[in-house]
């Protein structure tokens, strides 16, 4: 039997934010490894989290590239030098192309029961909708946003006096088992993509 070692997917992630989401990662052993950790923001604190643990942290900071292209291109190069299995999208605010979002397979962390609520604002526009039940899930990337194939979801129930906040940190605390959850199953070859369904395998 191969050791588990020789087969460890590489895992890389992107973000933009705090990375709560990349220290859950970071906490768990996946049956991969976190290889590089890539921003897209100068001086965030999550690439100080990552060194922490001695995973390699890098920023392709948006604000130092003409135009997206030439940003994504910079982007796609520090990803490619990693030789991922699977990129993990923790809390990355930016579009990625279809081109760059189909040469490896993604996953995203949203914080919605999707199709409900896509987009950048889901916590406040599931608020403002009145609805009493929302959630996270977790979902293959495609080209149209948050529109992949779903591999997990789990519902947090609103109360009436939540704010955007209050909300967010208790659909937060549901994201940080889900999606190492989810990666788990991906570097365990358990996800099996069948149309717009995702197969957990035995
Ligand atoms: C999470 O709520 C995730 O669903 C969304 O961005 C947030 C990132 O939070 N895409 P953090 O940076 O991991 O704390």
């Amino acid at each position: 039997m191969t050791p588990a070692s020789s087969a460890a997917k590489r895992v890389v992630v992107l973000l933009s934010g705090a990375g709560s989401n990349l220290q859950a990662l970071l906490e768990r052993s996946l049956g991969g490894q976190v290889v590089r950790v890539v921003s897209d923001q100068l001086g965030a604190g999550a690439l100080d989290l990552a060194r922490a643990r001695n995973v390699e942290a890098v920023a392709v900071d948006r604000r130092e590239f003409a135009d997206r292209q030439a940003w994504e291109k910079a982007l796609r190069e520090v990803v490619t030098e990693a030789a991922p299995d699977v990129v993990v999208l923790a809390g990355f605010m930016r579009i990625l192309s279809g081109a760059f979002v189909s040469r490896w397979p993604t996953l995203n962390v949203h914080p919605s029961l999707l199709p409900a609520f896509p987009g950048a604002h889901a916590v406040a526009d599931a608020l403002r909708h009145g609805v009493k039940v929302t959630g996270a899930t977790v979902h293959f990337v495609v080209e149209q946003v948050d529109a992949g194939p779903i591999v997990a979801q789990e519902s947090v129930a609103v109360r009436s006096n939540d704010t955007i906040e209050t909300l967010h940190a208790r659909i937060k605390a549901v994201e940080h088992r889900l999606l190492p959850d989810s990666v788990t199953l991906f570097c365990h070859d358990r996800l099996a993509i069948d149309g717009r369904r995702v197969r957990i395998l035995p």
